[in-house]
């Protein structure tokens, strides 16, 4: 059985997707459904489908329908997401609503939704009921996170433990769950799947705290996103969290008045703060907490070790990745 790495599997599945995914009409649907996909994106969840997948077989066809199940997935959330945090740019475009207004942004996502689920519909009945359970259970969590995530902009603060909570549920577990998919699908026993989820979780937990590092201090250049957008919308990243506990009396004072009153300069007085707290030490000591959890799993999971490289390969990318 041959062994392909990210980039390999990658392209094996662009091959397949970068084709338009809807009909023609009506174009001022299905367009600005395609543009999100047709503007790329790393593509990290369907090649976690691919991986978890060949982990015990060469992928076929199922590993690509439920890969491209998961990345329309991945790609409607994130057009709700941009309305939601009333983002303006992504992957370095204009997001879907700002270039073709709410209305038809929200509807694009509905129907990305449901091409997920058509192309769930193409998998062999053998193992339909547990993919969609799966995917199911963790649509349904992803929703629950993101409302987490606007439930938290309204407080003044949230414990670690309830943000670990939220970006588990928005982002973590879709990482974990598009592993295990390759997995049912591959034939995995259940124990694997179990360390392949674990080791999803864990890696994409890590990879949501680079996501709320990069919002902060990523490369404007790089990142594709508007840096400092968590700070105006009042995000409660591990990065506040870390401030609120650690910044000295007068800098939590003017942290609480920056967030109150919002200054014109707030995002760079934000930064300071930030940066005095050492985010970046925080940032690097999380990343290494999850990633060495995530890592337990995967030295767990009872295939030869080989075989595990590409993995271990991609979470030492997504915890240097500047985009
Ligand atoms: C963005 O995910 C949304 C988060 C969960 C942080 P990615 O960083 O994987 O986005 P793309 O698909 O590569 O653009
Ligand atoms: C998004 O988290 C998670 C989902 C889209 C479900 P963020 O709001 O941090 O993602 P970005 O930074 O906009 O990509
Ligand atoms: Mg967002
Ligand atoms: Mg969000
Ligand atoms: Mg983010």
């Amino acid at each position: 059985m041959t062994m392909h790495s990210f980039t390999e599997l990658l392209k094996l599945f662009e091959e397949k997707f970068n084709t338009r995914q809807f009909p023609q009409q009506p174009v001022t649907l299905y367009d600005p459904a395609q543009y999100i996909l047709g503007i790329g994106g790393k593509r990290i969840r369907p090649v976690c489908v691919l991986m978890g997948n060949q982990l015990f077989e060469e992928p076929g066809a199922d590993a690509y329908h439920a890969a491209a199940a998961i990345e329309l997935f991945h790609n409607f959330s994130l057009i709700h997401d941009d309305i939601m945090d009333k983002a303006p740019v992504r992957r370095g475009m204009a997001t879907v609503h700002t270039k073709y207004g709410e209305s038809t942004a929200i509807l694009a996502g509905d129907v990305m939704f449901v091409k997920a689920y058509e192309n769930l519909n193409k998998i062999q009945p053998a193992n339909l009921q547990k993919v969609l359970f799966l995917f199911n259970v963790t649509a349904s969590q992803v929703c629950e996170g993101q409302q987490l995530d606007m439930d938290f902009e309204q407080r003044e603060m949230v414990s670690f433990d309830e943000y670990l909570n939220m970006i588990t549920l928005k982002t973590s577990v879709l990482v974990a769950a598009s592993l295990q998919l390759g997995a049912i699908l591959g034939g995995a026993g259940e124990a694997n799947q179990k360390h392949l989820y674990e080791f999803g979780k864990h890696l994409g937990i890590a990879f949501q705290v680079q996501d709320d590092y990069l919002d902060a201090f990523g490369n404007p250049e790089k990142f594709g996103k508007t840096v400092g957008g968590d700070i105006i919308a009042n995000k409660k990243t591990f990065l506040m969290i870390h401030a609120f506990e650690t910044a000295l009396p007068a800098a939590l004072a003017e942290l609480k008045s920056l967030i109150k009153n919002n200054p014109a300069d707030k995002v760079e007085k934000v930064l300071q703060i930030f940066r005095d707290c050492k985010a970046d030490d925080w940032a690097k000591e999380l990343k290494n907490k999850f990633l060495h959890t995530a890592l337990k799993h995967l030295e767990d999971t009872a295939v030869i070790s080989s075989r595990k490289k590409p993995l271990q390969e991609l979470a030492d990318y997504l915890m240097m990745r500047e985009s």
